[in-house]
């Protein structure tokens, strides 16, 4: 039997609406049990526990000794497209007040994870239904610790191969975005959200009595000057067409009023939506640092930790999306988005290895109360709406991208 487009586009549709209660209570299940980044071991046995019922052909679990799950749905020829979801929670106390409220005290899906895990499920549970027409297999990535640098998420999964064997031709993934209302969808092609890096300076001057200066060399001063410096990167180097932020969000030093201390320390961090951009912006920090330090006769440790790069929308993986997505949701949902975010993403990791998009998926509902924002301890979904949407966006994608490059 050979399904039409019309008949395969009808049918995830269907598929997806008619999982509803059980995308909900799944949903509910992984929201009401967050675990922090790098330790989302029970999400991951749930995710695998649930591909294993829908009979994904394989499915690894703890892949490279993480908490990540990767599934793979086998069809018929040689090529493969990759789903993401990110699992992790954050740590803070959840406000609403509903049934399925966060039974951990102080962790909280307030980023939407548990969605992302639930439309995962949902598309793959969909694209099981449709596996006899699959024209190629669908890698289903679910992972650990996408909000920290300092746990193992997209780079270590990709630095262990969840890109290859078999070989990934194009990945896609969603996020929620609080902006949109439930029942639309938006991305846009090139910059898409911004590299998110964190630095730490530390001025070593020489403590003295605060009454003899001359005797010392002050970092208070030094560290100041410096700060104003660096704020001047972003004004006089960096071209006013790419946008760039440097913001140093802590400062360190000193013990009394009356003592000019040995050293002060300050930290903070950079976003930019340029890959050259954002490997230019350390050497003139640097240059400042060294030179201001220089001029007062201090010195300095200056250190720069990449987190994660620009999400970097493919064209073409792009423009597939948000036709694929007006043909299945209706024009009318689906947004091309004007603008780029200063937020960070470490989905852009696969995007330096395969072509791919990011998506948006709108969770808003005025009427329901559902208006805050991520990271909000009243964060919540308009799931009836969003989870259906999610899974059919992911499932046809998946489903189209085979049959068009089959
Ligand atoms: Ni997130």
């Amino acid at each position: 039997m050979h399904l039409t487009p019309v008949e395969a586009k009808e049918r995830i549709k269907k598929l997806s609406e008619e999982i509803k209660n059980e995308l909900i209570n799944w949903r509910r299940h992984i929201h009401m049990h967050p675990e922090l980044s790098g330790q989302e071991y029970e999400t991951g046995k749930f995710v695998a526990q649930k591909l294993r019922e829908f009979g994904v052909d394989e499915v690894i679990e703890n892949f490279a000794g993480t908490a990540a799950v990767v599934g793979l749905i086998k069809g018929k020829h040689d090529i493969t497209v990759a789903l993401r979801a990110d699992m992790d929670a954050l740590p803070m106390l959840e406000k609403r007040d509903v049934p399925y409220r966060s039974k951990i005290e102080g962790v909280m899906h307030s980023c939407g994870h548990d969605a992302h895990t639930t439309i995962l499920l949902g598309a793959a549970k969909v694209l099981m239904e449709m596996k006899e027409h699959l024209q190629g297999n669908v890698k289903l990535i679910f992972q650990p610790c996408e909000e920290r640098m300092d746990c193992k998420g997209a780079k270590y999964l990709i630095e262990n191969g969840v890109l290859e064997k078999p070989d990934v031709s194009a990945i896609f993934g969603v996020h929620m975005f609080p902006e949109l209302p439930a029942g639309k969808v938006g991305t846009r092609i090139g910059h898409f959200m911004a590299s998110s890096d964190i630095f730490r300076v530390k001025i070593k001057g020489k403590g003295s009595h605060a009454s003899r200066p001359h005797m010392g060399v002050d970092p208070v001063l030094i560290a100041s000057q410096t700060i104003n410096s660096l704020h001047h990167i972003v004004s006089r180097k960096v071209d006013p067409l790419h946008p760039a932020v440097i913001t140093i969000g802590k400062i360190n030093g000193g013990f009394a009023e009356n003592i000019i201390p040995d050293e002060v320390e300050f930290s903070g961090t950079v976003r930019t939506l340029s890959i050259d951009l954002r490997d230019q912006i350390p050497k003139w920090m640097e240059h400042t640092i060294w030179g201001t330090t220089l001029a007062y006769g201090g010195a300095y440790e200056f250190k720069y930790q990449h987190g994660t790069p620009p999400v970097i929308n493919d064209e073409k993986t792009t423009k597939f999306a948000l036709s694929m997505m007006k043909d299945i949701l209706g024009n009318e949902n689906v947004v091309e988005l004007e603008y780029p975010s200063m937020g960070g993403e470490d989905f852009g990791e696969y995007l330096l290895k395969v072509p791919g998009t990011f998506i948006r998926i709108g969770t808003r509902n005025e009427e329901k109360g559902i208006t805050a924002p991520l990271h909000s301890p009243l964060f919540d979904i308009d799931e009836e709406v969003v989870l259906p949407t999610g899974t059919k966006v992911m499932a046809y994608l998946a489903y189209k991208w085979l049959e068009e490059h089959s």
